[in-house]
């Protein structure tokens, strides 16, 4: 529903980055609002997401940046303020979310963004900006990798490795709502979490091998790539996928054709129609975002020590307002 919008100031607050390395990095500054081109929307953003690629994408790992300072962020969840040439999709006011412009950077750790209108989406009724802003790469990742890789059908076992962690926790509810027999991997703490998601079974990856605990899968989401895709394709049983969010690494197809299973990379991109459907889960109940943490804009160099540590339950956001 269009909401009452303030009018649009010249400046913004915003979280820069002043170059690749650490956290300290990260600085709040004030810029100017950005102007939406043809076909896009400006956003006052209310929450940004914090995600893993915004952290390696800050060490020079991630996605390229060409110019300094820049504003890290592609989750971004607002009301619409203004529209840009062409722009016909929303109107002033309406509430959106999105993954805009991935692998290109998007600037949702600001106040405003631009956005093409395309790769949005109409936030649910009853969906919180703080919730919203956390889904849109994590639900999209998996979508891309259950729904369009794995192509997962109802009664088949899907092992979703890191299950408590962004892509993990909605990985398990996407499974549950395709009718699959679901197996997390966590520790032990995120046991009863991965329960409560619909998990069916849990395992603890540190207490021994999980290829060990499981077998015949149909299906394996691995969110680490390495060593643990060498492990986790040898619960699949013949025919089944490993789905790998870290790229292809020398040896996979051998190790795939010797075992008789096939291979897929997930690589997220914002597309608006997967997006469109999501938006219905989250609407309807079918898919919650946990939300572990929220942090002030100004603190968007705490929220990424904290997302680095590497045991996330969920999602961390940035407040911007
Ligand atoms: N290719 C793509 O398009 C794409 C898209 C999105 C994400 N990714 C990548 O996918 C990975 C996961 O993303 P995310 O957003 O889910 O990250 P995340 O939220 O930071 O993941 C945190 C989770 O990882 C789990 N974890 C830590 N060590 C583990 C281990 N040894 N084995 C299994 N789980 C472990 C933790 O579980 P416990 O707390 O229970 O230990 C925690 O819940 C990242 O590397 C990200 O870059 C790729």
């Amino acid at each position: 529903m269009a909401q009452p919008t303030s009018p649009i100031p010249a400046t913004m607050r915003a979280a820069v980055l002043t170059g690749l390395g650490g956290p300290e990095l990260l600085r709040p500054a004030d810029l100017p609002v950005p102007v939406p081109g043809a076909g896009e929307v400006l956003i006052r953003v209310h929450a940004a997401g914090v995600n893993a690629i915004d952290w390696a994408t800050r060490i020079g790992q991630g996605v390229g940046i060409g110019v300094f300072p820049a504003v890290l962020g592609w989750d971004l969840s607002g009301t619409v303020a203004a529209l840009g040439p062409g722009a016909t999709r929303f109107a002033v006011g309406d509430q959106v979310f999105g993954m805009p412009r991935f692998p290109r950077l998007a600037g949702a750790y600001a106040q405003y963004a631009v956005a093409p209108e395309g790769e949005l989406a109409q936030l649910p009724a009853g969906l919180e900006h703080n919730a919203a802003a956390g889904a849109p790469m994590v639900t999209l990742t998996a979508w891309e990798s259950l729904v369009d890789h794995a192509q997962l059908t109802s009664g088949q076992r899907v092992l979703v490795s890191g299950a408590a962690g962004g892509v993990g926790h909605v990985a398990v509810q996407l499974a549950k709502a395709l009718g699959a027999e679901v197996i997390g991997t966590a520790s032990a703490a995120n046991h009863e979490f991965l329960r409560e998601l619909g998990a069916d079974q849990v395992v603890d990856y540190g207490s021994g091998r999980v290829a060990d605990a499981v077998k015949d899968v149909d299906v394996v989401l691995d969110p680490r790539g390495g060593a643990d895709f060498a492990e986790l394709a040898q619960v699949l049983r013949p025919g089944g996928i490993i789905v790998t969010l870290k790229g292809q690494q020398a040896g996979y197809q051998e190790l795939l054709a010797a075992r008789g299973v096939r291979g897929g990379y997930t690589y997220v991109s914002p597309n608006g129609a997967a997006l469109g459907e999501i938006a219905t889960l989250l609407g309807d109940g079918s898919l919650r975002i946990a939300v572990e943490r929220v942090f002030p804009l100004a603190q968007a160099a705490e929220a990424h020590r904290t997302g680095e540590r590497g045991h996330v339950r969920g999602r961390l956001i940035l407040d911007t307002e």
